[in-house]
């Protein structure tokens, strides 16, 4: 991989997504000590101290259906899982689609952004925040995010953790443009903390309650409500 290092910026994301539009390869990764307009999932700001997590930014080019784009968020954070624990030995769980949780709080999120053509992907900029080495977080924050540090007790060095992504990420990413999602989902699985379980989605398209039965092979959240009906859930926040 070429990595792209920057102090700061607004957002990787942004970075990536120039890059991507300029010709730049397959695998070119962006990484920022200090994001001043990090973006999170559905217009929400992502706040990214300086020096304290990895704020960073795949570029793809795959030559896959726009439909399965969700797929390499689910590879994503099956690969940033298990670089984290081997890094740390903390036990993760991923809560769909891409919330990486500790103790039932957030330290990873990613963010999928895609250029496509009507049926094809130009780009694919997979956005990673991994909280590691913030000592605490404010007051609102404080019950529902945490980091590394906070759940191990002591500091990581970023750069591994970096490597240990890239790592992760490259065999799993390589696996799944030769054989398919197949392999990839059951590793999703078997982190997963939504599925089997009563809970709600809201998405702007309303609210859904109802049991999680699992996720499609093209990494889609089924969900089945109280009337027995089964929901294809593309994009949510899900609460349990
Ligand atoms: C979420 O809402 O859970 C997704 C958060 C994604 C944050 C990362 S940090 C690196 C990249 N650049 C951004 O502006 N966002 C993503």
């Amino acid at each position: 991989e070429n990595v792209v290092y920057h102090n700061s910026v607004t957002s990787t994301q942004t970075v990536a997504q120039q890059l991507a539009n300029e010709g730049v390869g397959e695998g070119t990764v962006v990484v920022a000590d200090e994001q001043t307009g990090g973006k999170g999932r559905l217009g929400r700001v992502w706040d990214s101290e300086k020096g304290a997590g990895v704020w960073m930014s795949l570029i793809l080019k795959p030559q896959i259906d726009f439909r399965k784009a969700p797929q390499l968020t689910l590879l994503t954070a099956v690969a940033v899982t298990r670089a984290i624990e081997s890094v740390s030995g903390l036990p993760l769980s991923i809560k769909w689609p891409n919330d990486l949780l500790v103790n039932g709080k957030k330290l990873c999120g990613i963010l999928t952004e895609m250029q496509a053509d009507p049926d094809r992907v130009q780009s694919v900029i997979i956005g990673i925040g991994l909280n590691v080495n913030h000592g605490g977080f404010p007051d609102d924050l404080s019950e529902i995010a945490t980091s590394m540090n906070i759940e191990a007790g002591k500091p990581f060095n970023r750069a591994e953790v970096i490597a240990a992504i890239l790592n992760e990420f490259s065999w799993l990413y390589r696996t799944y443009l030769s054989q398919g999602f197949s392999l990839i989902k059951p590793l999703w699985e078997a982190h997963a903390v939504s599925i089997g379980k009563k809970i709600v989605a809201r998405s702007t398209a309303g609210t859904t309650e109802g049991y999680a039965l699992g996720i499609d092979d093209e990494g889609v959240l089924l969900l089945q409500d109280n009337q027995g009906e089964t929901h294809r859930i593309y994009s949510a926040d899900i609460e349990f």
